[in-house]
């Protein structure tokens, strides 16, 4: 199977959870196929609160309604990817750069169902660059103390964010202590968010796995 044929067969898995109400919605790859098959469903949900333009998009070429997150409290579910999970479901986000609107999202929801190919689970995070949202005026210094941290941050070009701001993207980390570096990324001046996902961990993650879906839960 491809991996793309895997991620769809995560986000078959992840319907299942679609219970009614106002769902919230990730983006990326995975995603996209979640919200294919939102749309076959639409008629039993209330509509969705959306982590991206690209999203938002998707979900309003399908007819699904979409809502400011400031009007509908908080969300029982939540479905995004990730680019790397490790087995207590903290997880490395934001390869699509939506980190921050998918954090707040996370955090809104009662529950996150993280999809994903088999391929993301990980023994240590930090093999995939972590994304970090910074302020523009910040950039280079918010790159001098990620150095000093032991990362090596790496300007995403030509790219802004939904919200108008840049990306670093830190590599040759291994995080051992997700928490406490989500925070002490979280401390530095100018950053908006860290695509580290461990403070609101995923409640579950379900793999597409060439033996089928593989449900983890901490
Ligand atoms: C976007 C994300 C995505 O969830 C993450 O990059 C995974 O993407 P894909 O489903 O395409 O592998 O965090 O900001």
């Amino acid at each position: 199977m491809s991996q793309d044929q895997l991620k769809r067969k995560a986000a078959e898995a992840a319907i299942r959870y679609v219970d009614g109400g106002i769902i919230g919605v990730g983006t990326g790859s995975t995603v996209n196929h979640f919200i294919d098959l939102l749309a076959d469903i639409k008629g039993r949900i209330e509509g969705t609160v959306s982590s991206s333009e690209a999203s938002t998009k998707r979900l309003k070429s399908y007819g699904i309604a979409v809502f400011d997150l400031n009007a509908t409290g908080e969300l029982d579910l939540y479905v995004d990817g990730a680019d790397e999970s490790n087995s207590q479901l903290h997880l490395i986000k934001g390869g699509g750069g939506a980190l921050t609107r998918e954090k707040i999202i996370a955090g809104a929801s009662r529950k996150f169902v993280c999809i994903a190919d088999g391929s993301k689970l990980v023994d240590i995070l930090g093999e995939f660059p972590l994304p970090v949202e910074v302020i523009p005026m910040a950039r280079s210094h918010v790159a001098r103390q990620l150095v000093k941290m032991g990362g090596t941050p790496v300007w995403r070009e030509n790219f802004v964010t939904d919200n108008g701001n840049v990306i670093l993207d830190v590599h040759n980390l291994r995080i051992m202590e997700p928490a406490k570096m989500e925070q002490a990324i979280n401390n530095l001046a100018g950053v908006v968010t860290t695509g580290l996902f461990a403070l609101r961990p995923a409640d579950v993650l379900l793999l597409g796995t060439e033996s089928g879906i593989k449900t983890i839960e901490p």
